[in-house]
């Protein structure tokens, strides 16, 4: 993504406020609270149809026949649509930087080969969600089955790519791993994993003279006006995407599904709303997950502990069409000091639904890898894991050269390990129990995540009744976005939270950052901070170029902005509220509008930018009764500075909750047969609930990274994931003597 970027002038530090870096309770908790908040499947309209898919039984073949007969004859059934149909669809051109993002880039029903169980074939609309749910398992397709590639063997199958990629490169691994005193060589093997949000993904599709207003359950607003746009055939300026709220997505709804693309196709087809919502069970199927991954992982050292080859080569399932990479060596590079480091990457074809990015994408499948590795190293040279990880610490990224911004990962072991206790780790496998008598284990990982920003628009308005508005097109995944820029806004104009209007969730408003990358907070701070800036400098100018203001005529040089209020200069007894100076010049609104760009491929970058964390687990082991608990997790997170320290220890409290799912519950399986996703249910896809959750101590060390963004933050969520799954089976490793090295962690892998 080398591109030129001019030089936008740097902004001043902000160091002291009175509303960034204290605990907030999100700004929008009484609308989600009290039901008001509208997600995108609660649009509704008049004349409002429902659209439920019919989806493939096969996983690999074509369609023979369609016989939609009986279910067009159904009670309230309006169209059945085939392939035949639908109307034309198109296909997407090539994504470039953060814009014409698609993970599946057929349009579906673009014709009848089926490549992966729960597949849309056809899709029936009705006058109500049951009427359309009847007649989509009404419509009878025969299929022409083929042979289907689902086995769970990566490593070593015939990938798409007639060799693996080299990903990552410095010196020469394999003589290092052949003269190297200490030598670990293993594989890791994590299963197919899906996001399982509350919020189902949902279109409400409303077409009208050649416009369509897309409601979508969308992490990209943006982005996905763009695809649809595209993929429908019509200029962008024909579509708007709106997503008020997200009930989560985890990366699932970072790009658009084909699920949107058939609601909007029957709106276009009908000329009446359309809405469609996925079910769970076919939120297994077609709207992505992380893929299974299969990750070797060799290292070397010498006998003092002394890293001096860090080898891995992983491969990881896509479909059939789609090349989605994990990523997996998103860490190797620069976590540790090492000469010889060596990443490949390969990709192996399956029929399942396409891939995509899970929290964490890349680095938290490939640091469990690596960081259960870094802990049968230790064993290995008889080494404390924490001290292992503190004597191979870089001084500058050693994959780029660049000196580290802002890098606390050995404050992060070291203060996590007092916090844990680790001290009193007996290292002895089975040797330490707890007060009850049951066996306890102690592993730790550490932790890496991006840190980086993206290009980013706002525009904020200050109004006659005291309040502020701020817009930009970005929107809140859940984890506290329209919070953070309301207190952007306030520090900077001095209007009090509770009057500041953040107005997100729309792809027409200025282009703002994904909701993805934990990087949104990072990359919206300066656009919204040069937004609110640029209004107070406004106010000036008009106050003295308005009549009726007391400043009127004055030089706007002796005037300032203070907390709210304009002035001459140290002289608070001159203040006039700026509400009073949009009145007096009879504005609407006194207005400033902020951009920023990013840093994420940037090539003249001075800093390597990453955020990072240890992370400590404690499991309860009771072989009696073969009962295998997380009972304690000590998190200490290097991020940049918390804007509000409450909502970020919630991400972070979260993703621990996620991965104690990884390590011990999470698995999406396959019918070797048919190919399809079995235990595609809350039910029978087992997550973390509140049972599964240990007591969670998290820490944030709080160093502010300016040359980040003027307000130092980094953004916090993935990186609170990576890690804990290798800290929890280093943890089983340390209790039963069993390595376990095939996620989730399941008891028969204990007896
Ligand atoms: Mo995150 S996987 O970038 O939503």
């Amino acid at each position: 993504m080398a591109q030129h970027k001019e030089q936008l002038p740097q902004q001043q530090p902000i160091t002291k406020s009175s509303v960034i870096g204290v605990a907030t309770p999100r700004i929008d908790g009484p609308l989600k609270t009290t039901g008001k908040a509208m997600y995108s499947s609660d649009h509704h309209f008049a004349e409002l149809l429902y659209a439920w898919p019919v989806t493939a039984t096969i996983s690999s073949g074509t369609i023979q026949e369609m016989d939609t007969a009986v279910a067009e004859k159904m009670p309230g059934v309006i169209a059945i649509y085939s392939h035949e149909t639908l109307g034309p669809l198109y296909r997407t051109p090539p994504a470039a930087g953060f814009s014409m993002i698609v993970d599946e880039r057929r349009p579906p029903l673009e014709d009848k080969v089926v490549r992966y169980y729960g597949q849309y074939v056809a899709v029936a609309v009705a006058q109500t969600v049951e009427q359309a749910r009847a007649a989509a398992e009404a419509v009878k397709v025969r299929y022409n089955q083929a042979s289907l590639s689902i086995e769970d063997k990566l490593l070593g199958t015939a990938l798409t790519t007639p060799s693996a990629t080299e990903v990552t490169k410095r010196g020469n691994t394999a003589n290092a791993l052949k003269s190297s005193q200490v030598v670990h060589d293993a594989v890791y093997k994590i299963p197919t994993e899906t996001h399982n949000p509350i919020e189902l993904h949902a279109s409400v599709a409303v077409y009208k003279d050649g416009k369509y207003t897309l409601y979508e359950t969308s992490q990209a607003v943006v982005n996905h006006r763009d695809v649809m746009a595209a993929m429908l055939g019509v200029p962008p300026e024909n579509v708007q995407v709106i997503t008020r709220f997200l009930g989560s997505g985890f990366g699932g709804k970072l790009w658009p599904w084909p699920h949107a693309l058939l609601a909007a196709a029957c709106s276009r087809n009908l000329g009446r709303p359309v809405k469609l919502v996925v079910s769970r069970s076919m939120m297994f199927q077609s709207v992505g997950h992380r893929p299974a991954i299969d990750q070797r992982i060799q290292l070397a050292a010498d006998t003092t502990g002394k890293m001096t080859a860090i080898q891995q080569d992983y491969v990881n399932h896509t479909s059939m069409l789609d090349d989605y990479d994990e990523g997996c060596g998103e860490a190797t590079g620069f976590i540790y000091s090492c000469p010889n480091v060596l990443v490949t990457g390969g990709l192996a074809r399956r029929n399942v639904g396409t891939p995509t990015s899970m929290r964490g994408p890349g680095a938290v499948p490939g640091l469990y890898a690596l960081e259960s590795a870094m802990d049968e190293l230790a064993v290995k040279l008889k080494m404390d894991p924490v001290e292992l990880r503190l004597k191979n610490e870089p001084e500058k990224d050693e994959s780029t050269g660049l000196p580290f911004s802002s890098r606390h990962l050995k404050e992060c072991l070291t203060t996590g390990a007092e916090k844990f206790g680790w001290a009193r780790r007996n290292p002895a496998i089975g040797s330490m129990k707890n007060a009850e008598g049951m066996t306890i284990g102690w592993g730790v990982a550490a932790c890496t995540w991006i840190a980086a920003r993206t290009d980013s628009q706002a525009t904020v308005d200050l109004l006659a009744d005291g309040s502020a508005r701020v817009v930009c097109g970005t929107q809140d995944i859940g984890g506290g976005t329209y919070t953070a820029i309301a207190q952007i806004v306030s520090h900077e104009t001095g209007v009090p939270l509770h009057k500041v209007d953040v107005v997100l969730g729309d792809s027409a408003l200025p282009p703002g950052p994904i909701s993805g990358g934990s990087w949104a907070t990072a990359s919206v701070t300066p656009a919204v901070l040069e937004a609110a800036q640029k209004s107070t400098e406004a106010a000036l100018a008009v106050a003295v170029k308005t009549p009726e203001s007391p400043f009127h005529g004055k030089d706007a040089k002796t005037l300032e902005y203070a907390e709210g209020f304009v002035r001459v200069k140290d002289q608070p007894s001159t203040q006039v509220p700026v509400a009073d100076i949009v009145r007096m010049a009879k504005l609407k609104s006194i207005s400033g509008a902020g951009k920023s760009q990013g840093t994420l491929g940037d090539p003249n970058l001075k800093f390597s930018f990453h955020s990072y964390g240890a992370q400590f687990a404690e499991i309860t082991w009771q072989p009696e009764i073969a009962r295998l608990r997380v009972s304690r997790v000590v998190t200490v997170i290097d991020a940049g500075r918390m804007l509000n320290p409450k909502a970020a220890r919630n991400q972070i409290e979260g993703a621990v909750v996620m991965g104690v799912g990884m390590a011990m519950l999470e698995a999406t399986e396959y019918d070797p047969k048919s190919g399809a996703p079995i235990n595609a249910s809350l039910a029978d896809y087992l997550v973390a609930v509140s049972a599964d959750c240990p007591e969670i101590d998290v820490t944030f060390l709080d160093y502010p990274d300016y040359n980040l963004n003027p307000l130092g933050a980094r953004g916090v969520g993935e990186i609170g994931l990576a890690g804990v799954a290798a800290a929890i089976t280093n943890a089983v490793y340390h209790a039963t003597g069993v390595r376990v090295r095939n996620l989730p962690v399941r008891i028969e892998d204990l007896l």
